[in-house]
């Protein structure tokens, strides 16, 4: 299964080796669209799935930026589709194979901190999982890592440190916190976002702990970027619809391509 993937993919790239990985959140795409040398859709890789949500693309996309090969989920599985957690985090394991080191996972998510504005950037410092499953349940495929791998440094101290330091040297404010995820399709209550704020959550949203869990197993880096897209349940009382989200998205997708672009120039 994983290896009739990797193997497609590595007919079709040839000798580009990626060094980096970056899942690109919901409105956030372009970047994939304005640095594309290859691309592969995910309906023609063996057992990829092919995502289904308004905004998100479906393809893997290979680029060289800041002198440093990338690839770049343009779209990504989420659970609320249907697909199991292991489904879910099955693209991190292809990524892996083909010999990434460090994986940037951006998302849309609604604030639950009362600081945090429509358009704000947040660094993941550490998450909680609400979505009543593992992607690492199943048998465990101890080359790649663990049966019961470590989560405190998740998303490692360093590399918070170097994105912030980045986000001050080009002027993007950054915000910090912890992300909660829930499976979703709907959004929470306002109930829900009290629980997750007495949880510590400053952030709240749909995915990236999935994949975040199977690339931390795996031995990959993780940085975690969200997008504050709306103020979650409850917090000011607004309807919240995924179009306003997607809006908000495109917002801030300037100072986001900007981070992510300078992010990539000092990763080592
Ligand atoms: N909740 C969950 N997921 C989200 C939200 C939200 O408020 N905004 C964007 N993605």
């Amino acid at each position: 299964m994983l290896n009739d993937a990797v193997k497609y993919i590595k007919e079709r790239i040839g000798d580009f080796n990626p060094e980096i990985g970056i899942i690109l959140g919901s409105g956030l795409g372009e970047l994939a669209d304005e640095n594309c040398d290859i691309a592969i859709n995910y309906a023609d890789i063996p057992d990829f799935e092919a995502s289904t949500v308004v905004g998100h693309k479906g393809r893997l996309v290979f680029a060289k930026i800041n002198e440093k090969n990338v690839v770049m989920m343009q779209g990504r599985f989420h659970l609320y589709e249907g697909y199991s957690a292991q489904k879910v985090g099955f693209p991190i394991k292809v990524l892996k194979k083909l010999g990434i080191k460090t994986i940037i996972i951006t998302n849309a998510a609604g604030g639950v901190n009362p600081n945090f504005h429509p358009s704000d950037l947040m660094i993941i410092t550490d998450h909680i999982n609400m979505m009543g499953t593992n992607p690492l349940i199943g048998a465990n495929d101890t080359e790649m890592g663990e049966r019961f791998p470590d989560m405190n440094e998740i998303y490692s101290s360093e590399l918070v440190d170097l994105v912030c330091k980045v986000g001050n040297s080009i002027g993007v404010d950054l915000q910090e916190g912890t992300y909660l995820a829930f499976t979703g399709p709907s959004y929470e209550t306002p109930a829900e976002i009290r629980m997750a704020k007495a949880l510590g959550a400053d952030a709240v949203g749909m995915s990236t702990v999935p994949e975040a869990i199977v690339a931390s197993w795996a031995n990959i880096n993780v940085i975690g970027i969200s997008c504050i897209c709306n103020a979650a349940a409850g917090v000011d009382m607004a309807v919240l619809s995924h179009e306003d989200v997607i809006k908000t998205a495109h917002n801030a997708k300037e100072k986001f391509k900007k981070l992510i672009k300078e992010v990539i120039k000092k990763l080592k």
